[in-house]
């Protein structure tokens, strides 16, 4: 979704501008166009030739003297930019921003854009938490820039603290989020669940599944790239929470479908492609069960289904997990749920199974269009699955 996005990527002078290294190539590894602007004290901390190799552009810094054809440069780039990216930003250059102060290639681009400007500081402990910064971010803030906050960690001082650059994929995702602003889904609003729930036994175990979540990590994160307001209510998983996305964790099938309720009030469409459990236990006992006897028998009541009973004007998209008949399960499922779509997967396959990051799948329609697809990347097929979505919804 980077491709043919232009990110300008404005460095400033701290110890944490060698992890803009990283960040240009994330940006450059996932199709971005991606213009470094270094301000002169970042070049004393990272080469210029370290960014002007990971991108494979020219990169623009204060050190040269302005050619004639390069000093209307950056201007042109403030103009043809898509997104503007500061990261790491020094507390100087937040307080230069704040004052709109433009002294230097970077300030001077950031005052003559119109482009989203995304800044993401990172100080010593001390210099954010003083009442000058954190002003000077609630002005940039007031004015639309968007902020990402800095973590808490180890600082460069050897002090623990806040100040410490936000997480690459943190930035990333926000970036990812500002291109995506205006996409095909902008202006709605996605409820997708994710990952496999859990039914307690007692306080130390519980009946589960295989379900990574991943295949409703990616969905949530391709329609909040498409510019939707995205809900993902998430069994628990091991993987990390998306940026820009309302999270709301619960474990067991009755507390997804209290959670999946509420947030379909105001919702255009419902994905579901969490592995719900189709039982629970019929009592959790208090106490941790004590291998006394020789076998054990769990009594099993039937959980709610919630896709069937989850009301209001809305799209349904279920997913059908199934190790054999896929299609004609997977219809029969369509009909039974009411539902719009349906993505029928075969779980015994190795590569588009449980766990995997990729995905073969087929999507019926309520109309029974089936449409077949290769072998994808989860996030293509989450893709795939939305540009279904638009076409129902609109
Ligand atoms: N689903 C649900 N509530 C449940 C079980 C499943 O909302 N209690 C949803 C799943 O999230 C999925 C779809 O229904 O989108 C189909 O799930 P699947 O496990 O394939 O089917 P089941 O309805 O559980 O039927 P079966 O296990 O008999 O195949």
């Amino acid at each position: 979704m980077l491709a043919q996005k232009t990110v300008v990527l404005g460095i400033t002078g701290g110890i944490a501008a060698y992890k803009a290294a990283d960040i240009a190539s994330k940006l450059t590894q996932a199709g971005a166009k991606v213009e470094v602007v270094m301000t002169e004290s970042a070049t004393k901390f990272i080469a210029p030739l370290t960014l002007r190799n990971i991108t494979g552009r020219p990169v623009i810094t204060d050190l040269f003297e302005p050619a004639a054809e390069h000093s209307l440069e950056h201007i042109a780039l403030a103009e043809a930019t898509d997104v503007v990216l500061i990261a790491p930003a020094t507390a100087n250059t937040i307080a230069k921003l704040a004052a709109g102060i433009a002294d230097n290639m970077l300030t001077c681009l950031v005052l003559a854009t119109k482009a989203p400007v995304i800044v993401a500081p990172a100080m010593n402990d001390n210099m954010f938490q003083n009442p000058a910064t954190k002003d000077n971010l609630a002005r940039l803030k007031a004015r639309g820039f968007v902020i990402i906050e800095p973590g808490y960690g180890r600082l460069a001082s050897g002090k623990i603290g806040w100040g410490r650059l936000a997480e690459i994929e943190t930035i990333i995702g926000t970036v990812k989020q500002m291109l995506g602003r205006k996409g095909d889904l902008a202006g709605k609003r996605i409820v997708v669940t994710a990952g496999g729930t859990q039914e307690p036994i007692d306080p130390v175990r519980h009946i589960g599944n295989r379900s990574s979540g991943k295949m409703g990590y990616a969905v949530a994160e391709a329609a909040r790239d498409r510019g939707a307001e995205v809900t993902l209510v998430t069994a628990p998983t091991s993987l990390a929470q998306p940026v820009g996305v309302e999270v709301v964790p619960v474990q067991t099938a009755g507390q997804m479908k209290e959670a999946v309720a509420k947030a379909v009030a105001k919702a255009d469409a419902l994905i579901m492609a969490a592995a719900v459990a189709d039982y629970q236990p019929k009592s959790i006992s208090p106490a941790k069960i004590k291998k006394e006897a020789p076998t054990l028998t769990l009594e099993l009541v039937r959980t709610p289904d919630i896709l069937t009973e989850v009301k209001g004007d809305f799209l349904k998209v279920g997913f059908a997990a199934e190790s054999e008949d896929v299609i004609a399960n997977a219809k029969e499922k369509l009909k039974k749920k009411g539902l719009d779509l349906i993505v029928a997967n075969d779980i015994t396959s190795a590569e588009s199974g449980f766990g995997t990051d990729t995905n073969k799948v087929t999507i019926i329609d309520r109309n029974g269009k089936v449409e077949s697809l290769p072998l994808l990347s989860k996030r293509e097929v989450a893709d795939k699955i939305l540009d279904k979505v638009v076409e129902l919804i609109s």
